[in-house]
């Protein structure tokens, strides 16, 4: 097959990962006869210094003119200061909004070979983490309108959290389809007891559980599924929330299998193409110095090839040679732990395509 990929390498660690990530990707496309074409594209703070925005036209144009993109990261201190409809972040909203992904697939998985690197107790991790968010990605506060104005002689901040009923509907549907291949059971998780858009959220998500007689749904509380999260995570399979809770609980549940640096993430509309981004942001402090997790692009890249070019083998060959590269003993600083190998950023990469 050939397949077009835009490529955002961003700011930070961005263009490190997003290497290694291609390097495995290459050796897929050697190995199984495919043809990966790249367009590389400004986006984030590195498109700021150079275009004096965080999102030209022409970047955006190139991730609908293509099979999917794949992100890196962006964003960094260097930009704080930036006025907010040209900061890094607004690109990433920016390109999901346009491309219409209101899907974003986080999985939690611990690796067995890092069970070391969870902050919870060896008894919780032995009964497994295994869990799929599904976090609804261009609606919510996210996307409601945000104002500040002066009121009574002070500022107030206004962001508003709006969902309608089709919105939620879509991304219910999609967690109830993605439970269906896995464990049948979804949790969907709001603040009915104070939010509308809760109350609405919960309405919907329970019409649409009627269509899926054969997948348990459950309401939770987000803020109990905060709490939950670290207290029994195996008892989660598949998680549905609004975009902010969503943000939130997915960081959390990226740290308790041990490191944010693994997680992956597909973002995903109504046709096959999607943006795949591992869920950490840039990491300033470590850029440049080749120190960085590749891995959680290098799965955003597995996953690239699941779910928008139905390259089941080649997925599953990449998975299987992190596993095996793990195994072995090999570490990135974020995870390594005693009597392991610690490897560079790049020697990571190299390793995981060496397994292929
Ligand atoms: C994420 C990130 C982004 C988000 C930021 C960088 C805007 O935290 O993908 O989780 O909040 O969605
Ligand atoms: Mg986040």
């Amino acid at each position: 097959m050939n397949k077009t990929i835009t490529v955002i390498k961003g700011d930070g660690i961005g263009p490190e990962i997003v290497t290694e990530a291609m390097k495995v990707l290459d050796r897929i496309a050697e190995k199984y006869g495919h043809t990966f074409t790249y367009q590389e594209i400004l986006a984030g703070g590195c498109a700021i210094d150079v275009y004096g925005k965080s999102l030209p036209e022409e970047s955006l144009q190139k991730c609908l003119d293509c099979d999917s993109v794949l992100l890196g990261a962006v964003g960094g201190p260097k930009w704080d200061g930036v006025e907010k409809s040209i900061r890094p972040e607004a690109a990433l909203l920016g390109i999901r909004s346009a491309m219409g992904l209101y899907a974003n697939l986080r999985p939690a998985r611990l690796f067995p070979q890092l069970a070391d690197a969870s902050p919870l107790k060896p008894e919780i991790v032995a009964r497994g983490i295994d869990l799929m968010m599904v976090r609804e990605l261009i609606g919510g506060a996210y996307f409601g309108e945000h104002k500040t104005v002066t009121e009574n002689g002070e500022l107030v901040a206004h962001d508003d959290m709006t969902y309608a009923e089709h919105e939620i509907r879509r991304i219910a549907r999609t967690a109830f389809e993605t439970a269906r291949k896995r464990g049948s059971r979804v949790i969907s998780v709001d603040k009915a007891n104070v939010l509308d858009s809760s109350r609405l959220w919960r309405k919907v998500v329970h019409q649409v559980a009627e269509e899926y007689p054969d997948v348990t749904c459950t309401d939770m509380l987000v803020d109990n599924t905060a709490m939950q999260l670290v207290k029994n995570p195996a008892q989660f399979d598949v998680v549905v929330t609004e975009n902010l809770f969503g943000d939130i609980l997915s960081d959390e549940a990226s740290m308790i299998t041990g490191s944010i640096g693994m997680m992956a993430s597909a973002s995903l509309g109504e046709g096959t193409r999607g943006m795949y981004e591992p869920i950490h942001g840039s990491a300033p402090d470590i850029a440049g110095q080749n120190l960085a997790n590749p891995i959680g692009t290098i799965l955003s890249a597995a996953m690239m090839l699941r779910y928008s070019f139905d390259m089941i083998k080649e997925a599953d060959a990449i998975e299987a040679a992190v596993n095996t590269v793990l195994d072995k003993g090999y570490r990135t600083g974020d995870i390594m732990s005693e009597g392991m190998t610690q490897v560079t950023c790049s020697q990571m990469g190299d390793l995981i395509a060496a397994e292929l």
